[in-house]
């Protein structure tokens, strides 16, 4: 998983395009709008003040509609485009300081990019593509076959080698993009909407596979999106770009409960929270009332629950007794006669799409237990349908 380390950091980044940046950068200081520079000089501001760092190990995305910068942004990173100011920092070393040998150099082996358009060579084969990277880069030819081949495995398609681009469908031109990128080994994979020219099915099938390939190497992974479904399945982090700007970076989890503006608020009203939401962010304590059973049953106060959930001295749940059978004077045997029989429980880290159908079946708040074993709280079907609703 993430590490806390930030790989790297991005300092009050600006892009204008245009030949008088100066004036632009000028204007954006007295506080002049994106607009009013474009109409009064014709300076394009591409990004603006952007500052955000990317944890080791995490998939950040960088997410807004078509214009907001995004592309802009990345290329930034590599310095395909050059900032026009601020200061970008790969493992603490600022790259926006760094000459041409060393700039290829963190391209090459740093920072790899894999671009919507699969940009693969037609008539070199599937293998030839995949080590294309590492050929530029002066590797031996035994070498970069090895490491091709071992990146095309990775993506599944190590039985393709020799195939051409044009016998493999899209999904697998954008597995050989993905290769070619992944052969490179690099510290930081760069993915510019790389699944967005793909059909729905082939697109969801290569974000499973991202994740996999991200779990498995602990590698970190920035990718663009307009898409919001995407950015929140993939995403550890998301960074929302508007009009060039970086208004809000957090987890899907942190910006929903926490929108920075209303525009941010706008932008998740229609998402699907049980797709990104664990029963551990949700389980509550007060609805359920818990009733500790350590020796003898301790004092409880039934509150405006109707079960009680009973919990040993570690907290771990013995029992769902309903309330209006039981009273404050029974003995711990009194209460666990008493019991639903054979109750059902969800895992804090489950996710809530997957206990829709627990919650609504059962007859009391299901409960919720950690994996070490401790009660956390209980789901009920009202919390259930408030958090669907986001309300
Ligand atoms: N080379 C360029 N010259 C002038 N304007 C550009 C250039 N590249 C991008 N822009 C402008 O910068 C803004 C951000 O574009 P882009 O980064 O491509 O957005 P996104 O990837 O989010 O769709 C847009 O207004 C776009 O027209
Ligand atoms: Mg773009």
């Amino acid at each position: 998983m993430t590490d806390s380390t930030n790989i790297l950091s991005i300092r009050n980044v600006y892009k204008v395009f245009g030949d008088q940046p100066d004036t632009a950068m000028q204007m954006l200081r007295n506080g002049e709008s994106k607009d009013q520079i474009f109409d009064k000089t014709g300076q394009t501001v591409g990004v603006f003040d952007a500052s955000f760092s990317v944890k080791k190990g995490e998939i950040f995305v960088i997410m807004g509609l078509s214009g907001s910068g995004k592309s802009t942004m990345v290329r930034l990173l590599n310095r395909l485009i050059e900032p026009t100011a601020g200061t970008i920092e790969l493992n603490g070393k600022d790259i926006t300081a760094l000459g041409d040998a060393d700039l290829l150099d963190v391209r090459r082996k740093e920072m790899s990019m894999v671009f919507q358009s699969f940009a693969l060579m037609p008539h070199m084969s599937v293998m030839e593509n995949a080590a294309f990277g590492l050929e530029i880069s002066g590797i031996e030819r035994h070498e970069r076959e090895r490491r091709a081949l071992e990146a095309l495995e990775q993506v599944g398609l190590g039985e393709h080698g020799s195939s051409f681009p044009h016998q493999l469908s899209g999904g697998m031109q954008q597995r050989v993009g993905l290769a070619r990128a992944l052969a490179n080994d690099p510290t930081i994979l760069l993915m510019d909407e790389a699944f967005s020219a793909l059909d729905p099915l082939i697109r969801y099938e290569m974000q499973g596979e991202l994740i996999r390939l991200q779990k498995e190497q602990e590698r970190t992974i920035i990718f663009i999106s307009h898409d919001l479904d995407e950015a929140i399945r993939i995403g550890d982090r998301i960074a929302i770009m508007e009009g060039g700007r970086v208004i809000q970076v957090g987890t899907p989890k942190e910006i929903m409960s926490n929108p920075a503006d209303e525009y941010v608020e706008t932008f998740f009203k229609g998402v699907d929270v049980s797709k990104f939401l664990k029963a551990g962010d949700i389980a509550c304590k007060e609805s359920g009332c818990s009733i500790r059973i350590n020796g003898a049953v301790q004092p409880f106060n039934p509150a405006n629950s109707q079960f009680g959930y009973l919990l040993d001295g570690q907290d771990k749940l013995q029992g769902i007794v309903p309330l209006n059978e039981v009273d404050a004077s029974d003995n711990v045997d009194a209460l666990l006669s008493r019991q639903v029989k054979q109750h059902q429980s969800i895992y804090s880290d489950d996710m809530i799409k997957d206990v829709i159908k627990k919650v609504a079946n059962a007859s009391y708040p299901v409960p919720v237990i950690a994996r070490n074993g401790r009660f956390c709280g209980v789901i009920s079907k009202d919390l259930l349908l408030q958090t669907m609703s986001h309300s």
